[in-house]
């Protein structure tokens, strides 16, 4: 017996690709899981005149492209039965009042929805207030939600804009703004590894942490997003957003508890507490590249401006990588380099913790090396992961060192596997924000990049480049304070070399 209440849940922009690739897929594996409410309802709204009848047959053809072993048959026509479609075309005013008429008055419709803004950035105020003119926000009969995709704004003016935009029609408790990093369990477990074990705590500041590195790097390049990320590049696309987020999941105090508004309350803290970055300061502080033409599993791939939809002398970062310090008691002094770029060497994203070294190196004059500091390394995808390299005697007569890996690796062959948005999707029909962003910890986080994002419009004239498959532009490593600082590209043990760039 589901205990979450009934529900409707409409997306706007059900036939794209978010919608396609992510939620149309998650509420169906939801459904097989049987964790979908009893009598919810999904209603899709795109803007062209699809029957009832061909939806269902695009969501078939969706669910077996991405199932291709076959979809449970039962489950299947549980899924059928919960699907609607409703036709928003743009110059048809009556649209969203026909879409209250069917919320109020159709029979197979609960009253608590959940609305879901899987279109452009740019729809979400218009959409928005046509839901509060004909007063479908207003929780009258039922709650009322809506999710929110990323980016919220452009930078933090449009982001205040665009809240107090909605913020005419919506309460807070009503705005979910998702930040799918949220929903990896991975990103989640780096709050257990903290809070419920007691043996790092005593570790976890500057006292012992020489820096954090943040990586997400990717393969593959725009993907024919360019329209979007053209505008936004890999700053606004994923620092600003993801990563920064991971920094205040490593970053933040233990919360009181953890009750959503305790864990932002922390999170914003550490957002805060980040050194702003003044202009004059943006180039120690940030580097950006843009991928040329290279190779990537064999195959030669275009260069980020041979992309179809970039415009032809586009300086949009397809690279970025900053350093921060998270200027409180605990982080004095630390910096926290964080980096992500398309067409990299290899798709990961990992969070490594490198630790000071012992204050005397007693074992150096018997080595002809020096011994390697400690890492904690917190692997998020493709491999979930927590290794801890340990310095151990190579057997033999010398006392000589060699690294060991003590691999955590936590996920069995029997645990299950979700994507981000299944746990995701089922926080806003439970009605629990934890993992949703605050208006807050949205504008902190603008404000930690603005600076960079302003100097980078003004500079138009160029911008570093790399070859696509390689590990991004040369020279990021100016962004480093010492000599032994360099950057993580693996998790094995042979990835503690240190590496230029
Ligand atoms: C999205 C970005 O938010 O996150 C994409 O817009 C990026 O550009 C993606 O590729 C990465 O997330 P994941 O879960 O696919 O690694």
């Amino acid at each position: 017996m589901n205990t979450i209440e009934p529900c409707t849940l409409v997306i706007f922009g059900a036939r794209g690709n978010l919608s396609r690739i992510k939620l149309i897929p998650s509420l169906f594996r939801l459904e097989s899981m049987k964790r979908l409410p009893d009598r919810m309802v999904i209603l899709a709204c795109g803007l062209e005149a699809v029957t009832r009848e061909e939806w269902l047959e695009e969501v078939a053809s969706i669910l077996q492209a991405k199932f291709p072993q076959g979809l449970d048959e039962a489950a299947f026509a549980r899924f059928r039965d919960r699907l609607h479609y409703h036709a928003s075309p743009p110059d048809d005013a009556e649209s969203f009042r026909r879409l209250k008429q069917t919320i109020d008055e159709h029979p197979d419709f609960p009253p608590n929805v959940v609305f879901y803004m899987s279109v452009r950035p740019s729809e979400f105020p218009e959409i928005i207030a046509s839901l509060g003119k004909v007063d479908l926000l207003k929780q009258k009969r039922g709650w009322r939600r809506v999710v929110i995709e990323k980016p919220f704004g452009q930078d933090l003016l449009t982001a205040q804009i665009l809240q107090s935009g909605i913020s005419r029609y919506l309460k807070e408790e009503q705005i979910y703004r998702i930040d799918h990093y949220l929903g990896k369990n991975t990103v989640q477990n780096i709050m257990v590894f903290r809070f419920a074990n007691i043996l790092l705590e005593p570790l976890w500041n500057h006292q012992y942490i020489s820096y954090v590195q943040i990586t997400h790097s990717e393969t593959l390049g725009v993907e024919g997003r360019a329209g979007y990320y053209d505008t936004a590049g890999a700053l606004r696309d994923m620092i600003q957003s993801h990563l920064l987020q991971l920094l205040a999941l490593v970053a933040m105090e233990p919360p009181v508890s953890m009750n959503p508004e305790h864990l932002r309350n922390e999170k914003v803290k550490v957002l805060n507490s980040i050194r702003p970055i003044t202009q004059n300061a943006v180039n120690a502080h940030a580097f950006r590249g843009q991928y040329t033409s290279g190779v990537i599993d064999g195959e030669v791939v275009p260069a980020y401006l041979d992309e179809p939809g970039v415009a032809p002398e586009s300086v949009t970062e397809t690279y970025a990588a900053m350093k921060l310090f998270v200027d409180n008691w605990r982080w004095a002094g630390v910096p926290f380099y964080l980096r992500t770029g398309k067409r990299l060497a290899e798709n990961s994203s990992a969070i490594c913790i490198r630790f000071k070294s012992p204050p005397k190196d007693l074992l150096r004059n018997k080595l002809h090396e020096y011994s390697h500091p400690n890492w904690l390394l917190l692997g998020i995808q493709p491999n979930e992961c927590i290794k801890m390299e340990m310095q151990v005697k190579v057997p033999g007569f010398e006392l000589n060192t060699r690294t060991l890996s003590l691999d955590a690796t936590y996920r069995g062959g029997e645990d299950s596997e979700h994507d981000a948005y299944e746990g995701l999707l089922l926080d806003v029909m439970e009605g629990d924000q934890s993992q949703f962003l605050r208006f807050d910890e949205v504008e902190w986080a603008w404000r930690v990049v603005d600076p960079v994002l302003k100097v980078w419009s003004m500079e138009r004239n160029f911008i570093n480049t790399y070859k696509s498959g390689t590990w991004g532009p040369r020279g990021t490593y100016r962004l480093f304070d010492r000599d032994d600082q360099f950057w993580r590209h693996s998790l094995d043990v042979d990835g503690a070399e240190l590496h230029p760039y």
